[in-house]
């Protein structure tokens, strides 16, 4: 039998991608099911098997773990089957923590369970006034927080994030309802990079993407269809759902380290790995 090693020098980037130790906060989906249907993906007569979302959901954390970096876990609520999107529960930057304010009844009680653990944890806490889906929408990007609007965050709630977080924002129009929050169609790389779908914008905010990041990876849309761009990234290794292999051919490419994860349990409730995690930024 012949071992074929590749004798091709992987391609260097300008930069070699640095990897930071990152602290996350993730809810296990011990109440997960699809009873409701608020984005395309969730089709509540289909079964879900919620062992094996855990099974799923464990090894996201085990992946975590073995990276180096830090997880804490918030409580999940019974009757909040969307709480294993903890992404969505506040936006942290620089040690500040912004409340979510949800869009939809059914995830309204998530936001103080949250609040709550933010403050038990001893960060400062703002209950926002506008509808913002946390980090679904609001994606720290070095300097500044890209916010996506159209199906979830209201645009007023962009300003909100600005002042409360002391950053500037970049305000997207999402147009594609399968790519409802900011972070289906965008995943930070690090401090400058992004990837993304510029089919899920509109083409003002296509524009401002295109300036801001003239070397981002631009992803295929049959990766996006898989909410390939649900990744998560310490700056080089990046967390992805495993169906999104051309994705992770390219992020390769550019010398990240993909690490596919398997999620597809809770892709049926319209989320991916970036979905269940939340970031604490000191
Ligand atoms: N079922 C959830 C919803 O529609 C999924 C949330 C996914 N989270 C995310 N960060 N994109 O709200």
């Amino acid at each position: 039998m012949i071992t074929v090693t590749s004798v091709l020098p992987r391609p260097v980037a300008a930069t070699e991608p640095i990897a930071r130790p990152r602290h996350y906060v993730m809810c296990r989906p011990e109440h997960f099911e699809v009873r409701y249907a608020i984005n395309p993906w969730m089709r509540p007569g289909e079964p879900v098997d919620r062992e094996r979302a855990l099974a799923q959901w464990d090894a996201l954390r085990r992946t975590y773990l073995d990276l180096g970096h830090r997880v804490d876990l918030i409580d999940p609520v019974p009757g909040l089957p969307d709480m294993v999107y903890a992404a969505n529960g506040a936006t942290v930057v620089g040690g500040m923590v912004l409340g979510a304010r949800f869009r939809h009844a059914e995830r309204a009680a998530e936001a103080a369970a949250h609040r709550a653990w933010f403050t038990a944890a001893g960060f400062p806490v703002v209950e926002p006034e506008f509808v913002n889906e946390g980090e679904g929408d609001l994606l720290a990007v070095g300097d500044v927080v890209l916010a996506g609007h159209g199906f979830r965050t209201d645009p007023l709630a962009h300003a909100e994030a600005a002042a409360v977080l002391g950053r500037e924002v970049v305000p997207l129009t999402l147009v594609d309802p399968r790519f409802y929050h900011l972070d289906t169609a965008v995943a930070v790389l690090d401090d400058s990079t992004i990837a993304w779908l510029p089919a899920a914008f509109a083409p003002e905010s296509q524009d401002v993407l295109r300036a801001r990041f003239p070397d981002a990876v631009v992803a295929d849309p049959a990766d996006a269809a898989v909410l390939g761009l649900n990744a998560v990234s310490d700056g080089r290794h990046v967390v992805l759902p495993a169906q999104a292999v051309g994705l992770a051919a390219a992020l390769a490419e550019r010398g990240y380290t993909p690490v596919p994860v398997d999620l597809s349990e809770l892709l049926k409730g319209g989320g991916g790995p970036k979905c269940c995690t939340l970031e604490v930024r000191s």
